[in-house]
């Protein structure tokens, strides 16, 4: 039984990082939208690491960081709909923890489209560290005043 298991496993080029994007309960905020949008995130994540494991072209890769940049921007947004107009105390500091990951992402995207960058680990890497310590530092403080405003 043991070795079938094994076999699945045979040619998956992301096995020597098999945890990165892995969705964690611990990053739950407990706000139904929030995680969703959050468990996507980790998603085109994983679908970006699978890519360039599988040396996937740059046509191919540049249309999954575009909609890791378009879902990010959208999440962001979302989340500073409802801080905003719950009155959240830290959202001029939540936001521009969101304005400066956009502007980082976006000057990586400018960069890989323009050929002076590749898709490499360091750059997931990165993106997964800011997303866990964001989600775990900066999401989890709002989760209690939202859901004290009942939002869910
Ligand atoms: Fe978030
Ligand atoms: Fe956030």
């Amino acid at each position: 039984m043991g070795n079938v298991r094994l076999e699945t496993k045979v040619g998956v080029p992301t096995a020597d990082i098999p945890s990165m994007f892995d969705w964690k309960s611990d990053y739950a905020v407990n706000i139904g939208s929030i995680d969703a949008q959050h468990q996507n995130l980790f998603a085109i994540g994983r679908e970006l690491h699978a890519a360039m494991c599988a040396g996937q072209g740059k046509a191919i890769i540049g249309r999954i960081l575009d909609r890791l940049v378009q879902y990010t921007t959208m999440h962001f947004a979302h989340e500073e709909h409802l801080m905003q107009l719950h009155r959240y105390p830290d959202f001029a500091e939540h936001k521009a923890q969101h304005d400066a990951l956009v502007k980082q992402v976006e000057a990586f995207q400018s960069d890989f489209n323009a050929g002076r960058s590749t898709m490499a680990v360091p750059v997931l890497k990165f993106l997964k560290h800011w997303l866990e310590k964001h989600i775990k530092v900066s999401d989890l403080a709002y989760a209690p005043f939202l859901k004290a405003q009942k939002v869910a």
